[in-house]
């Protein structure tokens, strides 16, 4: 095992009926915006329940953060925020809407001119402005971690931010609200949790049971209740499983102790750039020909994952190892996820080209555990997921 230091404060208000609690949680003379999405939450009624939660509270709100936040959008919340003096942020959606408000809890206390230069030099946030989260959709675990991803559609870049100070204070986290989420966005957040784990746990052995067998759980968690909550949004006690398991699959706890790879969600981030493919679906596509091209150096852990993970026990470790990429794909098929680019748009050819002149001109020219994937392997990797 690693070393590693691990520290999480975000307070975790889990169950039913939960987001009742939220004025207990704020300071007394909180100063709130409220931030959210393109509409869910009016349809599906927590928009209500929050507004009648902050009822003694000083209230803005900012709603349109789109999918795949987008920072000309952002700027335009962060003039509210100065103008109106406001001292804490309420997300209130799912990945985009959190990440979102974490750039703008980092970008109202940046002393620089220029907020995209957070993103831009990967400037790392100390301290950020207050903020809490009410999660609508599972999957990033972004209500749990300091990362956040921030699109600018003008210049064509999605790019990650972070620090240790921009945990949320608190997210509340009520299993109900998936029954509103579109099959699709379910299936989404299924594979990206699914991927989380497997960025931090597909790389080689090092003798850390623990964190081994926490990542598998989720694995074999999101296997078995991740069809049957597709099927019943209202099957409680499975949205249970299944947000709990998103929040742990990316909260920093598997990944203490281990080498983790990140690559798949590197080169991913280029296919929602280029063609606006859904953030999880990007994962599907890249994750089995990152796994089959790099196999030499991840056939252990690939073979330990078919037996502990889908009681696959015969065969020698390559054949195991070939056997869990497939069961990967089927999984996501089962799901109704596409695993081939050609399959989410006809423009592809080029792309692995474009991705690695991408990555070599932004200096990006070791990825995975062993920092050894190279712009012109990513090519490679890209190719064969055509
Ligand atoms: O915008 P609204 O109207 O709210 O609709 C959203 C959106 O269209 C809808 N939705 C959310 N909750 C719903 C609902 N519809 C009905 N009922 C509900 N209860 O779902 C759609 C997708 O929402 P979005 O927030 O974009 O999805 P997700 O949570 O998958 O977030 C994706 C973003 O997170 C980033 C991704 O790159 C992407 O930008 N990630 C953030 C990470 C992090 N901070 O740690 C890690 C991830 O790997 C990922 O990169
Ligand atoms: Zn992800």
């Amino acid at each position: 095992m690693l070393n590693f230091e691990f520290k999480n404060p975000t307070k975790i208000i889990f169950g039913k009926n939960t987001i009742q609690q939220l004025p207990n949680q704020l300071p007394s003379d909180a100063k709130v915006l409220l931030i959210f999405g393109g509409g869910s939450i009016k349809k599906n009624g927590i928009y209500d329940e929050v507004k009648a939660a902050l009822a003694n509270f000083e209230v803005f709100e900012f709603g349109g953060i789109p999918a795949n936040p987008e920072y000309e959008i952002l700027v335009q919340a962060l003039e509210i925020i100065k103008k109106e003096n406001i001292t804490f942020l309420l997300a209130v959606g799912g990945g985009s809407v959190i990440d979102g408000t974490k750039f703008l809890s980092s970008a109202t206390l940046f002393s620089g001119d220029n907020p995209w230069d957070i993103l831009e030099k990967g400037i790392r946030t100390d301290v950020g402005l207050p903020f809490g989260t009410i999660l609508t959709l599972p999957a990033t675990g972004s209500e749990m971690n300091s990362g956040a991803v921030i699109s600018r559609r003008s210049t064509q870049q999605k790019l990650g931010m972070g620090g240790p100070g921009l945990f949320p204070q608190f997210s509340i986290l009520d299993p109900k609200v998936i029954q509103s989420i579109p099959k699709n966005q379910i299936a989404n957040g299924i594979v990206d949790a699914f991927t989380h784990v497997l960025e931090q746990y597909m790389t080689y052995p090092t003798h850390a049971n623990l964190q081994d067998r926490f990542a598998e759980s989720i694995l074999q968690t999101l296997l078995e209740v991740g069809p049957i909550v597709q099927e019943n949004p209202f099957y409680y006690e499975a949205a249970a499983d299944f947000m709990w398991s998103c929040t742990m699959a990316l909260n920093g706890l598997i990944q203490k102790g281990v080498p983790t790879d990140w690559a798949v969600h590197a080169i991913g981030h280029e296919l929602t750039v280029f063609f606006g493919i859904d953030h999880a679906r990007t994962l599907a596509i890249i994750a089995p020909s990152h796994y089959r091209y790099n196999f030499e150096a991840k056939k252990a852990k690939l073979a330990q994952c078919a037996e502990r993970v889908f009681n696959i026990h015969t065969g020698s470790i390559e054949e195991k190892a070939v056997a869990c990429i497939e069961q990967f794909e089927q999984f996501f098929h089962k799901l109704g996820i596409q695993t081939k680019l050609s399959e989410y748009t006809e423009d592809y050819l080029g792309t692995a080209e474009r991705i690695e002149a991408r990555f070599t001109e932004r200096g990006m020219l070791g990825l995975g555990e062993h920092k050894n994937i190279a712009p012109s392997d990513v090519r490679q990797i890209v190719s064969m997921s055509y």
